[in-house]
């Protein structure tokens, strides 16, 4: 059986994205931001935590390095019901890797091993990890750490080999290796090259485990293509630069169709979520900011951007903004649905 997520992304993927993100798809997997172990035992655990139960199925990612830590924190979230609980071992950021969490982790595989026998203690869930091929420049590390070069293929299957020894049983590999030094996040999602064929090979070589490839996937037929090699795929920058594909991806499930939506019944939709936040105005449009892409690549796109920028509101609060856009939209892109295309093929 296949299955599409949706990548976790600080500052996209919130509770009002994944809202979003629901009603275009009903059965991918949505992952959370990365939160910190150490945000979720000392911050705002409802804010940090809180979702909505018709996002789900959704996953928990956490990034941190602290065996304990990281165990109290699942601990603290076994009280929200999330269907999976997953570790960030692919943030290139300093913030992170800096702090030896994300993809610095790389490095140490029987460290990450204790990690997740950590988290397993607490929770019955799934605990998966998400990571890169590899990683270049671990002198960014501190000299408590021995210093490793971890960017050959071998060094990703030893990876993969101690952690499933460990007992995960499911990966989401980022298709190309983090540069620790030297390039921002941005960069490390642009210029270290995809290598799509590593991913490949660790499910040759561990028929057992479930792999699903991340990294510049972003549409039907390349979604199509890698589920010949592997077990799923993960989507992220597509999923707010042109969210309407998320209309045709629940066909890859089992038993799953596409989704037969409009862009109308999507706005909609909106429009009794923002309902809760009333005459809350900031509320309203950080609940549709990431929803900018539903008309990428199409007529009407320009008018939708404009309608949900602060300064365009002429008084409205998010309600009547959609009510307002579904008047001045182009009627015929409104009422396309992804099934059409279907039907010419
Ligand atoms: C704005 C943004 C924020 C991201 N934040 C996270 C994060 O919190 N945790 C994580 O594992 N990856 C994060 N990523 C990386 C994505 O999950 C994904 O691995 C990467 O974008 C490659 O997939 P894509 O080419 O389909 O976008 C982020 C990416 C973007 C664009």
């Amino acid at each position: 059986m296949a299955r599409i997520s949706i990548a976790p992304m600080v500052d996209i993927t919130d509770r009002h994205f994944r809202y979003f993100c629901r009603l275009l798809t009903k059965k991918s997997m949505l992952y959370t931001e990365m939160i910190t172990s150490s945000a979720i035992i000392h911050g705002d655990r409802n804010k940090l935590l809180d979702f909505d139960s018709f996002e789900k199925p959704i996953a928990l990612q956490i990034a941190g390095c602290d065996k304990k830590e990281i165990q109290e924190a699942v601990k603290i979230a076994e009280d929200w019901d999330y269907d999976e609980i997953n570790l960030n071992v692919g943030c290139p950021s300093d913030r992170v890797s800096g702090n030896q969490m994300g993809a610095a982790l790389m490095a140490y595989p029987e460290l990450v091993a204790e990690i997740v026998q950590a988290m397993k203690r607490e929770t019955n869930k799934p605990v998966t990890v998400k990571h890169r091929i590899g990683i270049d420049g671990t002198n960014v590390l501190p000299d408590t750490l021995p210093k490793v070069i971890f960017d050959k293929y071998e060094d990703l299957e030893y990876f993969v080999k101690v952690l499933s020894q460990a007992g995960v049983k499911h990966f989401i590999i980022h298709a190309r290796i983090a540069i620790l030094e030297g390039l921002s996040p941005k960069e490390n999602r642009e210029i270290p090259p995809l290598k799509y064929k590593e991913v490949y090979k660790i499910k040759e070589n561990f028929p057992h485990l479930f792999i699903e490839i991340n990294g510049g996937i972003r549409n039907i037929e390349s979604i199509k293509e890698h589920l010949k090699h592997v077990d799923g795929v993960m989507l992220g920058r597509v999923a707010y630069e042109n969210p309407f594909i998320l209309t045709e991806v629940d066909q890859f499930f089992e038993g799953g169709k596409v989704n037969n939506i409009s862009r109308r019944e999507i706005i909609e939709g909106l429009m009794d979520y923002v309902e809760r936040f009333g005459k809350d105005k900031r509320m309203g449009y950080n609940a549709l900011k990431n929803t900018l892409g539903l008309f990428y690549n199409k007529r009407g796109s320009k008018i939708w951007r404009q309608v949900l920028n602060p300064t365009w509101d002429e008084g409205l609060f998010a309600k009547d903004i959609l009510e307002k856009a579904l008047q001045i939209l182009p009627q015929d892109i409104l009422d396309e649905r992804p099934i059409e295309k279907y039907k010419k093929i």
